[in-house]
């Protein structure tokens, strides 16, 4: 069911004298964070215990979610020949790990959990897209063009789901908003600022949540120009139920493009102040995405 292959790739194209080593930094973040999508199949399959159709579908993003993280990792051992794509990965799956044992959405609703499911490929296809443009390194911009098309793909999945769930338990406008936008905000939790923390910095270093968003959100914000944000806006405006490419959708996306550029900035004088502290350990249970 895949729609590209790992082996497909052009892996000989590989140039390394075009390496960015702060897109290089992001790429190892996001690599282990793609490969933790079975755990979170197992979630959804939880979740929608008795839909055999997403439970489905559910399984075959999982598969793809996890060839993005293998497809990253692997260019990320290509970058960096002394970096250990699967030893950066046990190392974060020991500390962040999603609660599998549930029976109802962290969401409250099906519906809901659909809305933050479309989200997240709303960030990552924005995410990819603007990497693709922003890299020179052709390896990287092909697998990041093909990464963008899945996680657009994710994300009519999930939509055409969520309608499905919306017409029987009718969440209105303001609490898909609500959903939404808090699922937006928690992109700055543990999730990646961890896996920042496990693919960047050394064992024996300590996980300082606040360095280590600062560290990824001050590159990856960088990279966004405006384009990305009004689609990505004109797709969140879609899964809350507005006009996606209206007056209102624009003005929202200029508010939002400034306010990620302020946010950047501070992100970059985080960084700059604060020190790195060698000790022990990381979180130890993080709440579900
Ligand atoms: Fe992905
Ligand atoms: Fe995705």
């Amino acid at each position: 069911m895949k729609h590209w292959r790992i082996e497909d790739v052009a892996w000989d194209r590989f140039d390394p004298s075009r390496v960015n080593p702060e897109i290089l930094r992001l790429v190892k973040a996001a690599s282990v964070v793609e490969r933790n999508g079975l755990d979170y199949a197992v979630y959804l399959n939880n979740v929608f215990t008795d839909d055999p159709d997403f439970q489905g579908a559910a399984d075959n993003w999982a598969v793809e979610e996890v060839q993005h993280g293998d497809a990253l990792g692997r260019w990320g051992m290509l970058a960096d020949p002394s970096w250990d794509y699967p030893a950066a990965f046990e190392r974060y799956r020991t500390s962040y790990q999603i609660p599998l044992d549930v029976d109802a959405s962290v969401r409250g609703s099906r519906t809901g959990e659909l809305i933050a499911r479309c989200m997240v490929e709303v960030g990552t296809s924005s995410f990819y897209t603007a990497l693709a443009e922003a890299t020179d390194e052709p390896v990287l911009k092909g697998i990041c063009k093909q990464i963008a098309a899945d996680e657009y793909r994710h994300f009519k999945l999930f939509y055409d789901h969520m309608h499905r769930y919306l017409k029987r338990e009718r969440l209105g406008v303001l609490q898909r908003a609500r959903i939404a936008l808090g699922r937006v905000t928690e992109s700055e939790d543990d999730e990646l600022a961890y896996a920042y923390h496990c693919t960047n910095e050394p064992t024996g270093i300590a996980y300082d949540h606040k360095r280590c968003i600062a560290a990824y959100m001050s590159r990856a914000m960088g990279y966004y120009r405006r384009p990305h944000i009004d689609r990505a806006m004109g797709m969140m405006f879609k899964v809350i139920g507005f006009t996606p490419h209206g007056r209102v959708s624009r003005l929202a996306s200029r508010f939002a493009y400034g306010a990620m550029r302020r946010r950047g900035r501070r992100f970059e004088r985080v960084v700059a102040e604060r020190p790195v502290v060698s000790a022990m350990p990381g979180p130890q249970a993080v709440a579900a995405e």
